[in-house]
């Protein structure tokens, strides 16, 4: 059935740069890489686009630290995102930066347009200021004692110990982490959108935008609270595009980001004439937009960008399609675990098509999180594309390369099962379109387990020896080869560089989805060389091993000065013993907290521990700690502490707890 062309642009996140990318991001630009492999292989114009996120506070400050100018640290990074991107077989139309004079007319040209709607004011609001350093603080550069629990050290917008939120003003002793010396408060102007007064043109995109389940419920619980107007500039310094009619007010970072998907596809639109920007981006298109986010930036894709794109008169997405959080080992990513893995970590030991593979058997198009589990990583890849999919092409083309010079037979073996295969072309469809990618993974391998006992059944490799069975032989071979091609054309969305090694040696320039549905016969084909190896261990070590950092410099203890030193005595109050962890259980409402009961001897008590982060609570029980036991009780949110357990490290993830020897028995002195 010939389907309607369709024009779709599509967009992944831009990457903010000043890091590297990660096997997080990476669930991201596969999963769109996937879905827009398999619309152009079904034909379709598919164009997929993506930048460098290259303004805001921390990238302006990374640079100031490695003492180079912002555009040369985001053209850094670039360089190495595009390096990156291009190994793991991640194929952009376009990559460009939001720091380009395409980003900064659009940006300008939007503003403007919302200004002349009545969709932008000016508030004074007082923020932290760091006098010494000249700027004003966003939350996270100003740290102190947590105002609930106290904790020293803690973040201006929540703290890490007690899981409270507040603002920088609450905490006690707020000192600005780039100069130490405490803010003060101080008078801006700020530019707002009016986002309030676009609550009932969010809901009328929201109905139109087939959104999935888990994103309409958080939709519905933002309408509820109320839509909040959106401070969209921020004071000089900062590393962004001047607000129009101002001397030191720069656009918000999370402004210009968005406009920079227009930007990179305006840049491609100047060299490739087969792409009309209006033509995708006017009010009324009929051309397709998708946005590919993770969950953590639906806010801004959901309500602050449609309601931008509609206030300037631009069309909107048709959809967004937000993805969850990785986890490796069932864990947040750590850098002392070595989980915390760099791309390039993973392509100096391993195959791109392996991820992409692994990846795809485990997407589903919700917010779920998804998992890599190093071992079964190793066992799945193995076991599916190498032990199924490429063990079909290596069980036939021996034959047919040897004892028929490399020629097909002119008919099929078993026309019946081939039709099985050609059968399955728009199921599988159907679930890539869905970003179902798991469950077409799971009918591919189906089908390749169909072929495998296909060939078991025939043994080639006996029906060789048996001068009678030669020409059987040839048409068992080209039906198992016929049976591996059509899973090829499946997969080559997943797997492109496997995928067209596979095309080579079947000695065809170019695959459509719809050729899976016709078999190769009666041609001759290439020598088969082994398209994919096996993943062995010492090659995931090695990467883990690889991505294994110390924590020294963050650790670095602090010189000792008559201000900062206690005497022995004050030591001697202090009262460590060892406990033995009776139960650890999560707390409602604090994300970084584990409620632990701790046997100390004689008695139980009830600690909170900023370690969740670090620590699956279920994995802490039976385990001995080292607990201050005469620490005054403190009152805390969730409830009363009494205690605290020692652990050492730079906090988060990379958090670890003192675990004394085997020996130890609650309630002994710790000295
Ligand atoms: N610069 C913004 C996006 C601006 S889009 C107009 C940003 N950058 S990011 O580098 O932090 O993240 C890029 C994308 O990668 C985001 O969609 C984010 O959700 C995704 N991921 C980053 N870490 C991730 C995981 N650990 N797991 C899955 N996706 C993750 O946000
Ligand atoms: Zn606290």
């Amino acid at each position: 059935m010939p389907q309607k062309q369709r024009k779709i642009l599509v967009t992944s996140a831009l990457p903010y740069a000043n890091g590297s990318i990660h096997m997080g991001h990476l669930v991201e630009y596969l999963q769109t890489d996937i879905w827009v492999r398999f619309q152009k292989l079904r034909g379709h114009t598919c164009t997929y686009v993506c930048a460098s996120d290259a303004h805001g506070t921390p990238i302006m400050l990374k640079a100031r630290e490695l003492g180079i100018s912002p555009e040369e640290l985001t053209e850094r990074v670039s360089a190495e995102f595009v390096r990156d991107f291009s190994d793991f077989d991640i194929e952009f139309d376009n990559f460009h930066s939001t720091h380009s004079p395409e980003n900064e007319a659009l940006v300008t040209d939007i503003y403007e347009k919302l200004r002349e709607n009545g969709d932008i004011y000016t508030r004074t609001i007082e923020q932290s200021y760091d006098e010494k350093e000249g700027m004003f603080l966003p939350d996270r550069f100003v740290r102190g004692t947590c105002p609930i629990c106290k904790s020293a050290d803690q973040y201006g917008d929540a703290c890490e110990v007690c899981g409270a939120t507040y603002s920088p003003e609450d905490l006690i002793d707020p000192v600005s982490v780039l100069s130490g010396t405490p803010p003060v408060k101080r008078d801006s102007e700020h530019y707002f959108f009016k986002l309030s007064e676009y609550t009932d043109r969010l809901r009328n995109w929201m109905d139109s935008a087939a959104l999935d389940r888990n994103m309409l419920a958080k939709l519905e619980e933002w309408f509820e609270t109320g839509l909040q107007d959106w401070d969209i500039s921020r004071d000089a310094p900062y590393f962004g595009f001047k607000i129009p009619g101002t001397e030191d007010k720069y656009f918000y970072v999370w402004l210009d980001a968005p406009v920079g998907y227009m930007a990179s596809f305006k840049n491609l639109c100047a060299r490739d004439a087969s792409l009309d920007f209006d033509d995708y981006w006017k009010a009324g298109s009929d051309t397709e937009l998708y946005h590919f986010i993770g969950k953590d930036i639906m806010y801004f894709h959901t309500l602050f960008w449609p309601a931008v794109l509609k206030g300037s008169g631009y069309r909107t997405p048709t959809s967004v399609f937000a993805h969850g959080f990785l986890t490796v080992n069932g864990q947040k990513m750590s850098k002392a675990r070595g989980t915390f893995i760099n791309g390039r970590a993973y392509l100096d030991h391993l195959n791109p098509n392996h991820l992409r593979y692994y990846y795809a058997a485990k997407l589903g198009p919700t917010i779920d999180d998804i998992d890599l589990n190093l071992e079964d990583f190793i066992a799945r890849v193995n076991s599916d594309l190498v032990g199924k999919l490429v063990n079909i092409a290596s069980r036939c083309a021996g034959f047919i390369s040897k004892r028929f010079d490399g020629q097909l037979s002119a008919t099929l073996d078993d026309r019946a099962l081939f039709a099985a295969f050609s059968d399955s072309a728009d199921p599988i469809a159907e679930h890539y379109e869905n970003r179902e990618y798991s469950k077409a993974m799971r009918m591919i391998m189906t089908l390749a387990d169909s072929a495998n006992r296909y060939i078991d059944e025939y043994k080639p490799w006996l029906m060789i020896k048996d001068e009678g069975k030669s020409d059987a032989v040839q048409s068992v071979c080209t039906q198992g080869l016929n049976m591996f091609r059509s899973l090829m054309i499946y997969l080559s969305p997943v797997i492109p560089g496997v995928a067209a090694e596979a095309r080579a040696f079947l000695n065809e320039s170019g695959w459509t989805w719809n050729d899976a549905a016709e078999p190769l016969l009666n041609t001759r084909i290439n020598k088969f060389k082994p398209l994919l190896t096996r993943v062995e261990t010492s090659q995931v070590d090695a990467m883990v091993e690889q991505s294994k950092s110390s924590l020294t410099k963050k650790v670095e203890a602090a010189p000792v000065t008559p201000d900062n030193s206690i005497s022995i005595d004050d030591f001697m109050k202090v009262d460590l013993r060892i406990a033995r962890i009776e139960k650890a259980e999560t707390v409602d409402g604090a994300d970084k907290l584990v409620a632990l009961t701790l046997d100390v001897g004689d008695e139980t008590r009830n600690v909170f521990a900023g370690i969740k982060a670090a620590y699956d609570p279920a994995t802490l029980i039976g385990r001995h700690v080292i607990v201050v036991a005469n620490l005054a009780p403190r009152k805390m949110r969730f409830g009363v502490s009494e205690g605290m357990v020692l652990a050492a490290g730079p906090g988060g993830e990379d958090i670890f707890l003192l675990s004394p020897d085997e020996g130890a028995k609650p309630g002994m002195r710790v000295k």
